[in-house]
């Protein structure tokens, strides 16, 4: 017979709560888990900007495959959580690794790890470019500095020092005819979004909730809903929800 041997009859432990004494203690999800996983989604990010105890708690773990289909995975900032929606996004260089791995799989998972707290929260699902007025509406808030650096990195292509780098910004600085002695002194600088720049959209088809439980006995649910694509957009079914073991 396969599997796990059983353990001599006469040994009984019973395991009632007493007998687990610490064991499973700590946050827990809801009995009942809710309908979606959304509005917990929510609390947890906000709670997360709350306590601040990160100096990023939008920070998140992207994984993407790329066009040979290898994991790669970065750190990015989660800029936008769509409640109405069912997406996140985040900004990046459209031709950089992870761009083009976008590109060629338009699929993504992410993960935020709130260790104060000792919460989790993965997504995954499709991924779709921001519409333009999203990403001109978050490059514009941005500092020129940030703005610049837009245009004069190209993303995961090798240079050859840190100086060739700064000359290189330097040199994007007077294409765009910014002045950067009076941009370092405060005065507005106007700087476009570069058309390889933008927003992507990751669209939530699974969404994983966790938290940490005395002796590993974490609390675990994952919801999931099948998503049809409109254009540009997609909009969910209704959820699914499951607690799964730790
Ligand atoms: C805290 C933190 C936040 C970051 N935020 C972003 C971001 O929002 N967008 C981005 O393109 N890169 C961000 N980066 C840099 C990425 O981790 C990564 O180095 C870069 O995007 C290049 O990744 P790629 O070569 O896989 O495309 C961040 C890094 C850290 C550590």
């Amino acid at each position: 017979m396969g599997g796990i041997a059983a353990g001599p009859a006469t040994v009984s432990l019973p395991m009632t709560t007493r007998a687990l004494g610490e064991i499973g203690q700590g946050e827990s999800l809801p009995d009942h888990l809710p309908k979606s996983p959304i509005p917990l989604f929510r609390a947890w990010f906000d709670d997360a900007h709350r306590r601040r105890w990160q100096p990023n708690p939008n920070a998140m773990t992207l994984a993407t495959i790329d066009p040979d289909g290898r994991p790669s995975a970065r750190v990015v900032l989660c800029k936008h959580l769509h409640d109405d929606l069912g997406c996140l996004v985040f900004f990046t260089n459209y031709n950089g690794r992870k761009g083009r791995a976008l590109q060629a799989n338009p699929r993504a998972a992410a993960v935020f790890h709130w260790d104060d707290v000792d919460r989790q929260i993965r997504v995954e699902g499709p991924v779709t470019v921001s519409p333009p007025a999203e990403s001109d509406d978050y490059f514009h808030s941005r500092r020129w500095e940030s703005r610049l650096g837009a245009w004069a990195s190209d993303q995961s292509e090798p240079i050859a020092s840190r100086e060739a780098l700064l000359n290189k910004v330097r040199h994007t600085a007077k294409q765009l005819g910014i002045d950067l002695a009076a941009a370092v002194s405060g005065q507005p600088i106007e700087i476009d979004r570069p058309p390889h720049w933008g927003g992507f959209r990751l669209w939530f088809e699974s969404v994983e909730l966790w938290c940490n439980g005395v002796g590993r006995i974490h609390d675990r649910a994952r919801w999931t809903r099948t998503l049809t694509k409109s254009g540009d957009t997609y909009s969910g079914g209704p959820w699914s929800a499951t607690r799964l073991q730790p």
